[in-house]
């Protein structure tokens, strides 16, 4: 059991719904005070008002990771409000899916915005308070699309989601000499709430291409999350997990049947 995250404070961005809803729920209920953040701000009170409800810890801001200012002031937030700041889930995403040839330049930019540079920028304005904090972890939400495998539609979410990963392994570099670790979670297919929506026998169907025979959860991808923001995984840095139940291991359907 690793309980050294207790009191540690936590933002989460694109904690609203999805995978972000998900780590912020399992890093309270480990005992973390969490700042839950999202565009819509209603909605990531709501979470916060859950996890309160629950017994954990956190409050909530609206902040667009493509701003520099509104990152400045998520981070002096969490300061703010629970003292200092240890930790940062960054993983507001989005995944519009568009054929190559008929994506727009403003959809190509936007997505690189949100994926890409808004890891720059969330890390950028947390990183002079981890310095000063005793503690230091940045957690990226990557995917296995781009980074391992490819998808129609998602040229754009795919370039996005392996350049955080070489952005991963400079940061970390970076960071070594502050004590501040920075690694990615590679997420399979997710059961969010916009994923549920495609009905079941999408959700089936999906479910079949993986060898565990189910779709991740939330709670998967926040515990890989949680693990890696612990003191006990300290000496790891620069690396991914990938949770997808195998998704990406059988080299064809045939070796998916065999099994
Ligand atoms: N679901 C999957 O199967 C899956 C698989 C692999 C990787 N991922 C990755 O996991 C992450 C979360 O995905 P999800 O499926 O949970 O998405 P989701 O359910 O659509 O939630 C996205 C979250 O990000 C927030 N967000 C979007 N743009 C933002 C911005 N500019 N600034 C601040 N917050 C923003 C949204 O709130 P607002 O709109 O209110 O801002 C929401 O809270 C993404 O990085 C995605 O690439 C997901």
């Amino acid at each position: 059991m690793f309980t050294s995250i207790n009191d540690r404070s936590v933002i989460v961005t694109g904690a609203s719904k999805g995978i972000g809803k998900g780590i912020a729920e399992v890093f309270a209920r480990a005992g973390a005070k969490v700042l839950v953040v999202a565009r819509n701000g209603d909605a990531a009170e709501e979470v916060a008002r859950g996890i309160n409800n629950d017994g954990g810890i956190a409050s909530a801001t609206s902040a667009d990771v493509t701003s520099e200012e509104d990152m400045k002031e998520m981070a002096a937030i969490a300061i703010e409000r629970h003292g200092s700041l240890d930790i940062l889930c960054a993983n507001a995403g989005i995944y519009p899916q568009t054929k190559l040839e008929d994506m727009t330049v403003e959809e190509w930019d936007s997505v690189l915005a949100t994926n890409l540079k808004g890891n720059f920028l969330s890390v950028k304005a947390c990183l002079p308070h981890m310095k000063a904090s005793d503690y230091g972890r940045i957690i990226l939400t990557s995917s296995i699309t781009g980074p391992v495998t490819g998808f129609p539609g998602w040229t754009h979410y795919g370039a996005s989601k392996s350049a955080q990963l070489g952005f991963m392994r400079t940061a970390c570099m970076e960071f070594a000499k502050f004590g501040i670790t920075v690694n990615a979670v590679l997420p399979g297919n997710t059961l969010t709430e916009g994923l549920m929506e495609l009905g079941q026998d999408y959700l089936d169907t999906m479910a079949a291409s993986v060898p565990l025979k189910r779709l991740g959860t939330v709670e998967d991808i926040g515990n890989a999350a949680l693990f890696l923001a612990t003191k006990e995984a300290g000496y790891i840095t620069g690396q991914t997990i990938t949770i997808d139940g195998g998704q990406i291991i059988p080299e064809s359907l045939e070796a998916l049947q065999e099994a």
